[in-house]
Parts: structure tokens; sequence; C-alpha cells
């Protein structure tokens, strides 16, 4: 292991461990957090096919007997309907309120397993593994669980943390390029949200991220783990600071939706979003050109390769009034003042919003 950030939250409290060729001491730290020595594997066949063996290896060497649930990939599996159908199998297989869930995955199982931990008999142990670049530095982290409603993105859900986060870079290795594109669009909000040190170390070595090269993912990600681990210990319910993490995703969260989820994903929507947001926090004056301009030159550094053509504006505009953060219909926008500091701002105008979701919809990059 290379180092350890902790989540404070009192009795709730755990550790997120960031390292490379972790696996052979899982189930030892299985042990030393106490867990019962059984366990349900939740995972998708892609992730599966590469890492399960090792896994339940590791974990039968310990004495620890585990089942596996494995899905088909894809956001569309983040619903009531599969959630169920995990229910119905544990509740066949007779498992038990203190067998813990793992969830081996990107943020679609992340979150799915999450949700299913949470809510089965009331909720059981739950320990996330990410194994993409964006669960790693962000979704794992926080206990924010949900699935999709046809009317919404992570509309039924629940704040469930887990017992740890265990996130070892060596999965990285097989991770599509696209996907670690969708990391960098978290990694580069929290330069922006609070870390000035962080947006200038990506402005130095953002290739060497997509690259995964090692150095620079061990230190971005524990920046962002840091970040995020932070904000989560001050506000786990998000009713303050922890909000500011919606950077990029008031329009982020529409240009998916208006695309189906199929056009645009979630990482690729926040680079997008970033854009667009900072777009409208200059026209208010809260950032001059120079500053977006800075901020837009380093995301389009991060290839987005998507027919933005295929999104309509009226249908973005549409999605993102059906998002659950709109407090009483008004739209709350987290928006730079500088590199490294955001603020909470309502009443946007619909003419600015649509103003910079064309210009992001119109330019192909
Ligand atoms: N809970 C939160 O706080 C939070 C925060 C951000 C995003 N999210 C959610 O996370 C989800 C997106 O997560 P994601 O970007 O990780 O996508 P994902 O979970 O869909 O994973 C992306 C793809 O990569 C594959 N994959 C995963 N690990 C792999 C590996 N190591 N090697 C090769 N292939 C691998 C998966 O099978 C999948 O096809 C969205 O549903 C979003 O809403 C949640
Ligand atoms: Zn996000």
């Amino acid at each position: 292991m290379n180092h350890q950030v902790d989540v404070s939250l009192g009795e709730r409290s755990y550790p997120i461990y960031v390292g490379s060729d972790m696996v052979s001491s899982f189930a030892a730290t299985c042990d030393k957090h106490g867990l019962s020595k059984n366990a349900v594997i939740i995972t998708d066949s892609t992730v599966s096919k590469l890492y399960m063996k090792p896994l339940q290896k590791n974990l039968h060497h310990f004495g620890y007997q585990s089942a596996a649930i494995v899905i088909p990939p894809g956001e569309h599996q983040k619903s009531l309907a599969r959630a169920n159908s995990i229910f119905t199998t544990m509740l066949k297989s007779r498992v038990g309120r203190k067998t813990t869930v793992i969830a081996l995955g990107g943020g679609v199982i992340g979150d799915l397993a999450g949700f299913v931990a949470a809510t089965y008999h009331r909720g059981v142990p739950l320990v996330q593994i990410p194994t993409t670049l964006l669960s790693q530095v962000d979704s794992s982290i926080g206990g924010k669980t949900a699935v999709n409603h046809p009317l919404g993105k992570n509309m039924v859900g629940a704040f469930y943390q887990p017992k740890f986060v265990w996130a070892d870079i060596e999965c990285l290795k097989t991770l599509p390029q696209r996907e670690v594109v969708c990391g960098l669009g978290e990694i580069i909000k929290y330069g922006i949200i609070s870390d000035a040190e962080l947006f200038s170390y990506l402005e130095n070595n953002v290739e060497n991220v997509l690259r995964l090269e090692q150095e620079a993912v061990l230190h971005v990600q524990a920046r962002c783990s840091t970040i995020k681990a932070g904000l989560v210990s001050q506000d786990e319910r998000e009713s303050g600071v922890r909000v500011i993490l919606n950077f990029g995703h008031t329009v982020g969260h529409g240009l998916e939706a208006a695309g189906g989820f199929k056009v645009l994903k979630h990482g690729e929507a926040v680079l997008l979003g970033m854009i667009a947001e900072s777009f409208i926090a200059k026209e208010l004056g809260m950032i001059d050109s120079a500053v977006f301009k800075i901020i837009a030159t380093l995301i389009r550094r991060v290839p987005v390769k998507a027919n933005l053509r295929l999104l309509k504006s009226a249908r973005i505009l549409k999605a993102m009034s059906h998002d659950k953060k709109s407090a009483a219909g008004e739209k709350r926008f987290v928006l730079p003042t500088k590199i490294g500091q955001v603020k909470v701002v309502e009443g946007i105008s619909q003419r600015l919003i649509l103003e910079s979701i064309e210009g992001i919809t119109t330019q192909q990059s």
C-alpha cells in the first residue's frame, strides 16, 4: 500500500487504502476490520473476467466463503429492477446480515452494490473495490449509493458508508482510454473547486495521467481522495460544503440525460459541463476571460470523442429541470471565483444557460 486517507465520521469513519499490487493483502485487511468470513462479490462481467479469480483466491486462502453475482456492464444496470434481481439471488442463497457485500468495479457497480448493501436486511457491511479511475478518485468515497429511475439519474438511494475503500491502481492498466478520460473529469474538478496546486500539476502532467503513468496517477489519487474525504467528513449528507463537488454536474447531468446516457459517459459530461459552467461564471463577472481560457484549455487537452451535435439544447434544458439538485425548481450552480475556489449561485437566466450549452455542443473537441 502506498498511502491511506481517512474519512472521519465518528463511528462510521473508514480508511481509503491506495496503492499498487494490493490484491494479496485484501483478505487480511478484511480480518483487520473485523468482517465475518462470508462475502458476496457484486461485479460486472468485464471486471469479473479480469479480477475475480485473484480476489477469490486471496479470500479463500484466508478462510473466506465468497459467492459472486455477475451482471452485465453499463449505466442502465443501475436500476431498481437489477437491485431487485440481486436481492432475489441473495435471499434464495440465504445470505445473512453479517455477510459483507464487496463492490468490485466502477461507479455503476459501486452505486448499485452500495444501494443493495444499504437496504438488504436493512443494511449489511460494505467494502468498495473501485476499478476505474473515476471510481477510485471519487464515487467509491463518501457513501452516496443509488439507482436510476426513468424520471432521473440517482433518484433512489441512500447514504451508506463502506467499511473501507480498496483502490489498487494496478487495475487501471486494463481500463479503456475513454474511461481514463472520464476519471480526468472528476480529477480536474477537484483542482478547480479547491486545489490550485493540483490544477497546476495537471497543467504539467495531464498527458501523464492519460497514459496512466504510475507516479502521476498516485499523485492525483492522493490529492483527490484527500479532498473528497475532507469534504465528506465535514458534510456527510450534502447539506453544506459537499455541494461543491457538483461543479460541472448541473450542466453535465443535463448533457448525459439528453443523450440518453449513450452519447456521453458521466465523466465526459462533467468535462464539458465544467466548460459550460465556467463560461457562465465568466459571463457573470465571477472570473475573468483569462481564467476561463486557462480552465477551458486544460479541459480540452482531455479528448472527449463524442458527436456532440446529437445533443439538442432543448432536451438538455428539460433534463436539467428534472435534476433533484434543483432547489425548489431553481437551478443551483457551483461556479468558480478563481482556480481552487467556487461559490453556489442561484437565479441564472435560461438565456445564459442556453448560451453556455451552445458553446460546447457546437464546438466539437
Ligand atoms: N456515488 C458517487 O458519489 C458518484 C460519484 C461520481 C459518479 N458516480 C457514478 O459512477 C458511475 C460511473 O462510473 P464509472 O465511470 O466508473 O463507469 P462504469 O462503472 O460504468 O465503468 C466503466 C466501464 O469500465 C469497465 N471496467 C471497470 N473497471 C475496469 C478495469 N479495471 N479494466 C477494464 N474495464 C473496466 C466496466 O465494465 C464498464 O464497462 C455513474 O453511474 C455515476 O453516476 C457516483
Ligand atoms: Zn461526478
